[in-house]
């Protein structure tokens, strides 16, 4: 049970994160573009390709982050360090880099503090550098602190086209927040952006990661087929204490079955609701038509 909660959040990675700031990233105006062309209300702001929950790679030391705030594995988890440790040969204890920054972070309430990315590095006998590199670069390690739960909208193709700016932009209405890296006042939310989380059959979709029941209960869900309205409900079924439905909110698997088209749940699609239809465009540009009137 212990090496499965640990096991569970190690199997989340993706791209590095920091959010904007820097001049050195490029803004992705295709994304506002698509955004506006698809009906949210306000700008797409995000800004930058590698950007997400955490405001910097860099860390800065603060009140609750520095290198004197209190981190060390409880004796429970200290058990865990032991167990994963095992698994590797003596001289490469520092290949439990990303499951022991992964249990830092669940007993840390979802937060790799300076501290806690040291005290990983102790226990492993690795240079600090090797532990921050690693816990800059996957998104699954946040350095700032998160909310109790850490709603995270799917932001790659095929959740896009199906509706995943609408779903940021109720979540960014229902709970306050202008952006993605933000934080409700009461701290029972973070929002954030992950790059594809493997389910695209039933996009739009969210993964939640729910840090409210310490390393043994942490449970990383997704939550699939979603519009606006479930995408508000699952937030408040969190924030009552409950637990909602987990996988599609409205088949059973990815059974063919239906689609969530324009914010709707379609149970019999027809038309451009399916890919069957005639695509209602903008369409490609005629490359050979265009290179034959050039030639006129
Ligand atoms: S694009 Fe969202 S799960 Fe793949």
């Amino acid at each position: 049970m212990i090496r499965g909660a640990v096991l569970r959040a190690a199997a989340v990675a993706a791209g590095a994160l920091t959010k904007g700031g820097s001049s050195a990233l490029a803004p992705l105006e295709g994304g506002q573009k698509y955004a506006q062309a698809l009906g949210a209300s306000k700008a797409w702001s995000r800004g930058y390709a590698t950007n997400s929950h955490d405001h910097f790679n860099i860390h800065r030391d603060s009140p609750e982050n520095n290198d004197t705030t209190p981190f060390d594995f409880t004796p429970e988890n200290m058990k865990i360090v032991k167990e994963v440790l095992a698994r590797y040969p003596e001289n490469y204890k520092r290949s439990g880099v990303i499951p022991l920054l992964t249990l830092a972070q669940t007993q840390n309430k979802g937060f790799l503090t300076l501290s806690a990315m040291n005290r990983v590095a102790e226990v492993l006998e690795t240079p600090a550098i090797r532990v921050y590199e690693v816990a800059t670069f996957y998104t699954m390690f946040n350095r700032s602190k998160m909310g109790k739960y850490h709603l995270m909208v799917c932001g790659t193709t095929p959740c896009m086209v199906r509706g995943a700016p609408k779903v940021k932009q109720a979540l960014c209405d229902h709970l306050g927040l202008s952006d993605y890296g933000e934080s409700t006042a009461d701290g029972l939310f973070t929002l954030s952006e992950m790059e594809c989380m493997g389910c695209c059959v039933n996009a739009p979709m969210i993964a939640v990661a729910d840090y409210t029941k310490g390393v043994e209960g942490f449970t990383y869900n997704y939550y699939e087929d979603i519009t606006t309205k479930d995408a508000v409900n699952i937030t408040e079924q969190l924030r009552r204490g409950e637990t909602p439905k987990v996988g599609s909110q409205h088949r059973s698997k990815c059974e063919p079955a239906g689609v969530v088209y324009e914010d709707k749940w379609v149970p019999t699609p027809e038309g451009t609701e399916t890919l069957m239809g005639t695509p209602r465009g903008p369409y490609c540009r005629e490359l050979k038509k265009e290179a034959a009137e050039q030639k006129q």
